[in-house]
């Protein structure tokens, strides 16, 4: 990659200019006034880092795991669709850019490729399901995610009915006819018109479902979209393997609370019983780092590695994942921090 890119906000402005304007209006779009969207990251610059002097090797180890997965940095690809909107590749890049650097991509049930055909890019993807019509369709879709070898499956549920994404009505954006749901061929009319309308029609999600959902798998199960130290509770409480602090990317309910002000309380609501993860709003190597402190495992990237597919494919997540990872490298030897499993609450101050 060229090195005219120094940090995600560099890929952002490139992306807009590679990108239509019905598709970044598409992407960068939040709910209503777009409050949350903007707060997710002004959060971050809330959290101010106390470092320790003297204790680093100076040569960071980012890797960890993730339910057991070794992955060379706490930095997934949430779950993104339709991304043959931004990149013909789509989630083909998505699965491919994991493999390159070596983390696990969510892969979206409204994805243009079929599931069973982008499963082969990459050993370590999990799969995101959206509840789309009763059990039985469900049911099947869960077999088709196990008999094609996905590792864990990521259960969004914070997007029931579409957030109030009024850029979009006011562009009046229509998604071409390019991009198709290679999930869910014949499963509702006029489906790209649905989604973008709001009137999807997508299961009244419940406890009862996820409970449900445990008992028809054995693949780790993991639910998308909580905030609520409450709702962390039930879903531990339900022996799901791990939770997505989210709020979609203030895509959803405005004025919701960004993810990051919610870690810690959450952490500590679980204990140590399962694994959490965070998105929204991290654009910075030092997001990550504080939300390690906070109490995530890893982090979920969303639009930040959209701006790279949008540039360059493939190649621009790569190299997005690499502004990232120097970016905390450089970071963790001023924090004086060896190992993301050493990065703890002592590190860093919340100032709201
Ligand atoms: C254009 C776009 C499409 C998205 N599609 C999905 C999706 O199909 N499934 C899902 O669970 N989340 C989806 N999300 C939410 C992301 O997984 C993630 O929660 C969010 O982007 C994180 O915020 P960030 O973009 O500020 O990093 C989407 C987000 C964007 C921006």
């Amino acid at each position: 990659m060229q090195n005219s890119f120094f940090n995600i906000a560099d890929y952002k402005i490139a992306a807009q200019q590679a990108m239509s304007e019905g598709a970044w209006h598409y992407v960068d779009c939040g709910a209503d006034a777009e409050i949350t969207k903007v707060e997710n990251a002004t959060a971050f610059e809330q959290i101010k880092f106390i470092p320790k002097r003297l204790t680093s090797h100076y040569a960071p180890d980012l890797s960890t795991t993730v339910l057991g997965q070794k992955v060379t940095s706490p930095i997934m690809l949430a779950p993104v669709s339709p991304l043959t909107l931004i990149h013909e590749e789509g989630e083909l890049a998505q699965a491919r850019a994991a493999k390159a650097v070596g983390t696990i991509a969510m892969i979206s049930t409204d994805c243009h490729y079929p599931l069973e055909e982008v499963v082969k890019e990459a050993e370590s993807l999990w799969f995101q399901l959206y509840c789309y019509g009763d059990r039985s369709f469900l049911k099947r879709m869960i077999e088709r995610v196990e008999q094609s070898g996905y590792k864990a499956l990521v259960v969004t549920v914070d997007c029931v009915i579409l957030g109030n994404r009024e850029r979009l009505l006011r562009h009046q954006f229509k998604m071409p006819d390019t991009v198709k749901m290679g999930n869910l061929d014949g499963f509702f009319q006029n489906q790209k018109e649905q989604l973008v309308s709001g009137s999807v029609e997508r299961i009244k999600l419940t406890w009862d479902d996820i409970r449900w959902m445990r008992n028809q798998t054995t693949l780790p199960l993991i639910v998308k979209g909580l905030v609520h130290p409450d709702d962390a509770k039930i879903a531990a409480d339900l022996g799901v393997d791990a939770v997505v602090l989210s709020n979609h990317g203030g895509r959803q309910l405005d004025h919701s609370i960004p993810p990051i002000m919610m870690l810690e309380e959450i952490r500590s609501a679980v204990g140590d019983k399962i694994e959490v993860y965070i998105d929204g709003g991290i654009q910075r190597g030092t997001d990550v780092i504080k939300s390690i402190c906070l109490g995530a495992n890893a982090v979920l990237i969303g639009r930040s590695y959209i701006w790279g597919l949008a540039v360059a494919g493939c190649d621009g997540i790569v190299d997005v994942m690499r502004i990232f990872e120097n970016e905390m490298r450089k970071s963790m030897i001023q924090l004086g921090v060896d190992r993301i499993q050493d990065l703890n609450r002592s590190y860093v101050r919340q100032c709201y």
